[in-house]
């Protein structure tokens, strides 16, 4: 007995029925369409065979839904939402799916003419997730599969002029779900676009243009391979630069085929920095297409690949399609802008991981200038599991699949200038399928390089690919004798999950440094968030959050760009340390060195501002617009800056911003590429006596200390050795005093150190004991002395505190604090996520200015982006309201803050710079929220003083901080002056500097 037979979607042979051979999707096409998108009947079931009798043919939609085409019917209320990143969610029994298989039936009705019936029809289908058949007026006219890839089907003999009705039947798994396991929702559907091209019967079929060079760099070979629908066809081509003709002739095909070639002398190049494009028009009997052509030449050489004989460096990201609202339907609008950001963002490189993008996204990068990995749409991450990772890539009865899924991808992207190498896949081991794919592309197109992480040993591959590799590693790579060892690049780093990545200037630094590696993309661009509106509440959803399990969370959620599209500060960051200029300082004086990290422009298209910046005002500023250095080289500037007097008790600073001098595609003169800033080592201290004022009063009951004035009172209580409460003309400004903090609400990147902080260490379980409680009457001030001993639950580690309070007169009160680090037992953590002071804030101080860096969030392993000034914004704006809560809105370098009401403000002043974090919520509210509307909204203003809080690092995959950003347990001091000002005044009482 046959237990069990294939249905058609079960079949790993079976790749198509019907569907035409894979070709280049034309720049232009004269072909006249018919976009199918918009509104289909639909009838969503739980299994193909549930399928109503006859309905393939017409009329038979009667009581069918609507749905909107492209779309993904997850998000429109059909099936269920479910995010994992390795697993498939059935059992693992290839090529067989589950007999409950959700399938959508869509139908349409479409108007020919008669002049279309002349001439053929192509019904195109962009994508369709995962197999489908389809059925032209009620005949069956053809199935295919992958989804991320188009497929065509040649209709014309099942058409007729007037109504036709067209049925597609889509399943949600199928033989092809075991090769798409890639890390990301499991959606369903037609979610790109459906068009009907009428062909004419004479026309071009495809047609191949590589923009080659010679061996002189400089002249541009045209090898264009043209095939004709019919056997013999003369046609004619032009290339065109701008609208203007370069060169062109005629052509006759045999068997369909015919080749040219052409040498274009001094060809402007194409490279991601100069994305110059021409034009190769195609005309065959009434058909005439265009495809875009780049002059450019990828090769190996001396063991590092290069562009146009120039060894690049890849600043790249992972990029997935992705919207919050859609899916994986993307708009060109969204692609075109997620284009441009990039640009603007000095990325200069994009893998479509982990499957071909819609195709018109390599347009884009065509026409604006980065460098593509383009990947097949091939991942078996599940396998790996069960601990048989090569199962089906090293089962040749898949070999068809494993080849078909490369072949189809190149022989569509194939014309772009923008792709560089061509990737086989993500994450399914490796065997002899692989080698298949790889010959099958190499013959095909042997002008780009070969990619695919999975082959560990670079044994088909032309680049050594490694994802999230330690520095440690990194560097070992870097410095093997890479003579007959293949270049590096690094597919996947700097997991932007949650708050981070940070420490990516070391990465920078690394593949600067050593010529193996040639970069890296970033992973990944968005965050995979779900808007939700529900009645009160709107806010994204991740794996979990639909009731799917097992699911992989918040693993989605790790992009530089928030579901909204707003830029983390990660993007940011990476911006500056990948930015193509650099500058740094020489010596003290007036001396820059300007580094040209460009791979082909000169420094000539850039201009310097310079800025001399106090704490608040520009006092100089000019622009230097003649640089002059050839890519990866350097030009030592002089700023012409003055010399000036030094105001009492201010910085001073040199900005420098690097701008475009020009409009460019992506941005308009000006626009910054760099910045950066120096501090000067100019200043003029002067200290002036601290005012007096009442003189001070001291009270005391068996537990409380009061001391205070008319101006201001200060509560300690003397059993728990705290400040309590300091208040001004009856308003409490502080109703808590500092205690020690070493917790913070855990980032993802905290994820492997969390389990132990919270439930070994118990960091966020903290008290003070008091050791001691004085005090001392002096003229003007009264110093009250605490001394404290700091730990957490069950743990021998602590510190030992003493607080010393200084009252003045005046109404300030300086606090001083140093910790000594004590260990009695052996457990301790290998670092605290901080070292600090909690206080709690009036709830009405809402208004928060600050001096030190900024203006966004900022952490010792990333604050290349910030610079130090004085910003104002409100203490709920520095936040950054991640999808998933964690600790946010650190800023590094404090030198002062204050949080107001519009009226008064409590002014803290640092003795030695402080970082700073303001929040209306508690640290454990925060690490509590599953989703920001979750957080608490606490009573007060949380202010957290940290004498150091450790970096964010990559951990959640990836480095870990590394040991220079990490808060060992160690002796601290911090010392802050309080006082409560007039709004007005904050700045001006800033600057004092005191005697005593
Ligand atoms: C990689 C994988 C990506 C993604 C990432 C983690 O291993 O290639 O698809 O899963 O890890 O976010
Ligand atoms: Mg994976």
């Amino acid at each position: 007995m046959i237990r069990r037979t294939k249905k058609r979607w079960e079949d790993q042979a079976q790749g198509h029925i019907g569907r035409r051979e894979a070709r280049t999707e034309f720049y232009k096409d004269s072909a006249s369409r018919i976009n199918l998108n918009g509104e289909w009947k639909f009838l969503y079931l739980e299994a193909p065979e549930l399928s109503p009798e006859g309905f393939m043919n017409k009329g038979t939609e009667t009581d069918w839904d609507m749905i909107d085409v492209p779309s993904v019917w997850q998000l429109r209320g059909y099936d269920r939402m479910h995010y994992t990143d390795v697993l498939y969610l059935f059992p693992i029994n290839p090529p067989f799916v589950p007999s409950e298989n959700p399938t959508g039936i869509y139908k349409k009705t479409v108007h020919i003419n008669r002049e279309w019936i002349q001439n053929d029809t192509i019904l195109k289908f962009h994508g369709v997730d995962s197999a489908f058949d389809v059925w032209i007026n009620g005949i069956h006219a053809g199935y295919s599969k992958v989804s991320r890839l188009p497929s065509e089907f040649d209709i014309t003999a099942y058409i007729q002029e007037g109504e036709n009705d067209i049925t597609v039947r889509v399943y949600k798994w199928s033989d092809g779900t075991y090769l798409e396991d890639q890390d990301m929702w499991w959606l369903s559907g037609i979610y790109r676009d459906v068009e009907l091209i009428n062909e004419p019967k004479d026309g071009v079929f495809d047609c191949t243009a590589d923009g080659d060079l010679d061996s002189s760099y400089k002249n541009g070979i045209l090898r264009a391979d043209i095939t004709t629908k019919q056997e013999i066809c003369d046609g004619t081509w032009k290339l065109e630069r701008d609208g203007k003709a370069v060169t062109g002739g005629t052509f006759q095909t045999k068997e369909g085929k015919t080749h040219i070639k052409e040498t274009i002398p001094g060809a402007e190049l194409w490279t991601a920095e100069t994305p110059n494009l021409y034009e190769l028009t195609v005309s065959a009997g009434k058909h005439e297409v265009v495809v875009r052509v780049g002059f450019r030449k990828i090769e190996i050489k001396d063991n590092n690949f290069t562009v146009n004989n120039q060894v690049i460096l890849l600043n790249g990201v992972n990029h997935h399609d992705f919207h919050p609202k859609e899916g994986r339907c993307v708009t060109q609008e969204q692609m075109k802008a997620d284009i441009l950001l990039m640009k603007q963002y000095n990325i200069n490189a994009l893998r479509c991981s982990h499957y071909p993008a819609n195709g018109y996204l390599y347009d884009l990068c065509d026409e604006y200038g980065l460098y593509v990995i383009d990947e097949a749409d091939l991942e078996c991450h599940g396998f790996e599991w069960v601990e048989r990772y090569d199962w089906i890539t090293n089962d040749p009865s898949w070999k068809e699949a494993y080849v078909d899924r490369s072949v189809r991808m190149v022989k569509r992207d194939r014309n772009h200038p923008c792709i560089i190498m061509w990737s086989m896949g993500n994450e399914s081991s490796f065997g002899c399928n692989f080698r298949s794919a790889a010959k099958a592309v190499k013959e095909l197109d042997a002008s780009r390089l070969l990619h695919y992480e999975g082959d560990y040993e670079a044994e088909v591959t032309d680049v050594y690919s490694t994802m999230y590799t330690r520095l440690k590693r990194l560097k070992e790579i870097g410095e093997s004798d890479f003579k007959g060892n293949k270049p590096h690049v690094m597919c996947e780093y700097g997991h932007a999950m949650g708050n981070g990545p940070g420490g990516l200037k070391a990465y920078q630094e690394m593949y600067r440094k050593y010529k193996r590696l040639q970069g890296g993309f970033l992973w990944e661009w968005y965050d995979h968030g779900i808007l939700t509106e529900e009645e009160n509440e709107t806010y994204y959803r991740y794996g979990g959050n639909y009731g799917d399990f097992p699911t992989n969370g918040n693993f989605c959620i790790d992009g530089l760009l928030m579901p909204d599209r707003t830029p983390s500060p990660a993007m940011l960051e990476y911006k500056q340390v990948i930015a193509p200029v650099e500058v740094t300082r020489i010596g003290a004086g007036r001396e820059i060195l300007v580094r040209n990290y460009y791979d082909f422009l000169t420094l000539g298209h850039v201009s310097l501002r310079w800025e001399i910046q106090t704490e608040e005002h520009i006092i100089q500023e000019g622009c230097i617009s003649h640089m002059t250095a050839l890519p990866h080289e350097a030009e030592k500037v002089t700023i012409p800056f003055l010399p000036f007097i030094a105001e009492a008790n201010t910085d001073y600073y040199l900005n420098i911003t690097v701008c475009q001098k020009q409009d460019t595609n992506f941005a308009k003169a000006g626009h910054e590429i760099s910045k950066v800033q120096f501090p000067l080592d100019i200043r003029c201290d002067v200290l002036e006596e601290r005012p007096k004022g009442e003189p001070l009063e001291v009270s005391e009951t068996a537990d409380i200390l009061k001391v205070g004035n008319g101006s201001v009172m200060v509560t300690f209580h003397k059993i728990f050795g705290k400040l309590l409460s300091v208040a001004a003309e009856d308003q409490e400004y502080l109703s808590e005093g500092p205690v020690v903090s070493v917790y913070r609400a855990t980032i993802d990147n905290d994820m492997y150190k969390k389990e132990d902080w919270l439930n070994k260490y118990f960091i966020q379980k903290s008290s003070e004991q008091t050791e001691y409680f004085t005090y001392e009457t002096g003229a003007d001030k009264v110093v009250v002395s605490i001394g404290k001993y700091f730990g957490c639950v069950n743990q021998s580690w602590g510190f030992e505190c003493d607080y010393e309070y200084t009252i003045y007169s005046c109404g300030q009160v300086k606090v001083n604090l140093q910790g000594k680090a004590i260990q009695r037992g052996k457990l301790e953590p290998s670092f605290l996520p901080r070292i600090g002071v909690v206080m709690k804030g009036n709830q009405s101080l809402q208004k928060a200015v600050w001096y030190g860096l900024g203006p966004g969030e900022n952490y010792s392993d990333s604050k290349a982006a910030s610079t130090r000034r004085i910003y104002s914004s409100s203490v709920d704006e520095m936040g950054t309201s991640y999808v998933f809560p964690q600790e946010n809105g650190h800023r590094e370098e404090v030198k002062w803050f204050g949080i107001g009401d519009g009226n008064k403000s409590l002014l803290c002043k640092m003795e030695a710079p402080l970082g700073l974090n303001l929040a209306n919520y508690t640290d454990e509210s925060l690490e509590e929220a599953k989703h920001p509307f979750q957080i608490q909204r606490a009573d007060h203003v949380e202010i957290h003083l940290d004498y150091l809080q450790s970096g964010l690092g990559s951990n959640s995959c990836g480095e870990e901080q590394m040991e220079e950003f990490k808060g060992k347990l160690q002796d601290f001091s911090m010392a802050f002056v309080l006082q409560v000002v007039d709004d007005g005044e904050i700045k001006k009482e800033a600057k004092k500097r005191y005697l005593d």
